[in-house]
């Protein structure tokens, strides 16, 4: 994925620029979303994962299941290490045989844990600008 700095000033935005992300990926990398609680890392996941062909109301925030696995044009996994407190939980579910598949991985919060994360992650950074703007960067 090419290093960038987008701004978005809608949730809407902020999806349909995950959708033209995907459109960059290849399907097997790894992606950090990192920001504070609400600067859209869901709704960008959201985005990338129609963008790789699933439908949207399969889609939801895997905060209580620590991964939501979808199959699109490639596989997708979609992490949420925020309520995760102890590593051995990533363990647990087998992290390191998720994250060495072929799939597009994207991680949120995936910070909390950076010592799970492969060398190449790519890491997508949000940041409140204002209310509704937001400053997303990309590697
Ligand atoms: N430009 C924007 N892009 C994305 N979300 C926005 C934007 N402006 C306002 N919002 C609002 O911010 C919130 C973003 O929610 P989202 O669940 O995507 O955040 P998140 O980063 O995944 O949060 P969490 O850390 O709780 O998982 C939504 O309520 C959305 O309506
Ligand atoms: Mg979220």
């Amino acid at each position: 994925m090419k290093s960038a700095i987008y701004f978005s000033d809608s949730p809407d935005a902020t999806y349909q620029l995950g959708k033209r992300l995907a459109s960059q990926l290849e399907g097997s990398e790894c992606i950090a979303l990192v920001g504070d609680l609400g600067t859209g890392k869901t709704m960008l996941a959201k985005g990338i994962c129609e963008g790789l062909g699933i439908k949207l109301d399969k889609i939801s925030s895997p905060t209580f299941a620590i991964v939501n696995e979808y199959l699109g044009n490639c596989p997708v996994y979609h992490f949420d290490f925020y309520r995760i407190t102890k590593i051995n939980e990533l363990y647990d579910i087998g992290i390191e045989e998720y994250l060495s598949r072929t799939a597009v991985k994207l991680i949120e919060w995936a910070n909390l844990f950076p010592e799970v994360l492969p060398k190449d992650v790519i890491t997508i950074t949000f940041t409140e600008v204002h209310a509704t703007e937001r400053k997303i960067k990309v590697g």
